[in-house]
């Protein structure tokens, strides 16, 4: 009898709002593929991601170092999650006895004994999902929202992953599903479609699915036993002279004006407070120290080089950032059209979700050196806090 594990990570995690798929976000300093993965490392004779083809290599990058003992291949993604599964069911070569876990990589916190349970009871009864019985009361309602029943809360359960089946049924079942255009929202309810005997056990409560950004620190929260460790705030301050002939680049974004900052890097000022805050929440000095303007090689360099650096330092020394305020204080040109992409690209840097990561501007009613246009400040703070 053989295990084949399907980690399913070709989402691309638009609820969670993080400008990247939410399975290469960090939690607590590892990846949510990389703690998938490893999830299964003692349970699996092969493994099949379903990634998409842009994201293959940096999601093959978090198998290495996993100390996996079998082969792990990659499968194209489909649209659906349902076409996904599919994919990666159709390159199984499969025997009879066989058995196929199915996991959504986002469920990053699927522990080995939930597993090993599935496992079982896949082996003993058949198909299985894990459940965790409602304690809710849920309404069914039509499409005016009018309630039409009360199902018995008793016979419900919410599902996670993985579910468990073998090979002899989920793959002949959902190849006829996508001929017969059944459209399910789990694996198991193909085979409830074709009465296909399902089985449920105990979930766990842990096990929960990373869908939107509060769930990152719920995640956090689980793996650091409840006791989250202490936040830090730090803060940071730079000024940039206004000058002709220089690009103004804020927060990595070119704003086009007549006046550019000075500077041995790009100059990005609002960067550069931003990253002042990062190295003092984690008492590590600032980026004067860091990078000096006196080495070559930070010469004309884009701030957000830096920002990735500091990202590198700070998180070797075992931090990790929470969020971030910056306050650009610029007297010209506007700022605010640019906000919107100057967010989206600090918080793709910082592994974050927008809404930890807020950027504003304001003038200073034509007074001291910004409102006389001869340079422009900036002011960020963070909070940061250890990894377990
Ligand atoms: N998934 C997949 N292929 C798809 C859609 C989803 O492999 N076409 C995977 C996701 O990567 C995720 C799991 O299925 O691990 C559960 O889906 P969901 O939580 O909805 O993730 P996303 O689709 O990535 O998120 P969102 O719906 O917010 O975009
Ligand atoms: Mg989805």
């Amino acid at each position: 009898m053989k295990t084949f594990v399907i980690i399913l990570a070709a989402g691309k995690g638009e609820r969670m709002n993080a400008g990247r798929n939410k399975v290469l976000l960090p939690v607590c300093g590892k990846t949510v593929i990389r703690r998938s993965i490893e999830a299964f490392s003692s349970f699996a004779d092969e493994m099949i991601i379903v990634s998409r083809d842009d994201e293959r290599s940096l999601i093959m990058h978090e198998t290495e170092n996993t100390g996996l003992s079998f082969p792990v291949r990659f499968v194209t993604g489909g649209e659906t999650r349902q076409q996904s599964v599919l994919n990666a069911l159709l390159t199984l070569s499969w025997n009879h006895g066989d058995i196929v876990l199915i996991h959504d990589a986002a469920r990053c916190l699927a522990d080995h004994e939930l597993i090993s349970r599935v496992i079982h009871s896949t082996v003993l009864y058949g198909s299985t999902v894990p459940g965790i019985p409602a304690s809710s009361t849920y309404k069914i309602c039509d499409q005016d929202r009018f309630v039409t029943d009360t199902p018995e809360r008793s016979s419900l359960y919410e599902i996670q992953t993985p579910q468990g089946f073998p090979a002899e049924t989920i793959i002949p079942a959902s190849i006829r599903a996508a001929e017969d255009h059944v459209i399910c929202t789990d694996d198991a309810g193909i085979l409830e479609h074709y009465h296909f005997p399902v089985k449920i056990i105990d979930g766990d409560s842990s096990n929960i699915k990373l869908t939107e950004p509060e769930d990152l620190n719920r995640a956090k929260m689980i793996l650091e036993g409840g006791v989250s460790s202490p936040m830090r705030v730090g803060m940071g301050y730079d000024v940039h002279r206004l000058v002709a002939g220089r690009k103004l680049i804020l927060c990595g974004v070119e704003i086009p004006f007549e006046l550019g900052l000075l500077g041995h890097s790009d100059a990005d000022v609002a960067l550069h407070a931003l990253m002042d805050a990062m190295l003092g929440a984690c008492a590590l000095g600032d980026i004067g120290r860091h990078f000096p303007d006196t080495d070559e090689q930070f010469k004309d360099v884009s701030s957000m080089v830096l920002l990735r650096e500091t990202i590198r330092i700070i998180s070797s020394a075992g931090f990790e950032v929470h969020n971030a305020d910056i306050t650009i204080v610029a007297q010209k040109p506007k700022i605010l059209p640019y906000i919107s992409e100057m967010i989206r690209q600090v918080a793709a840097e910082l592994s974050l979700p927008e809404n930890h990561v807020n950027i504003k501007a304001t003038t200073t009613e034509m007074l001291g050196f910004e409102g006389r246009l001869e340079g422009i400040s900036a002011y960020a703070v963070c909070t940061v806090s250890e990894m377990k």
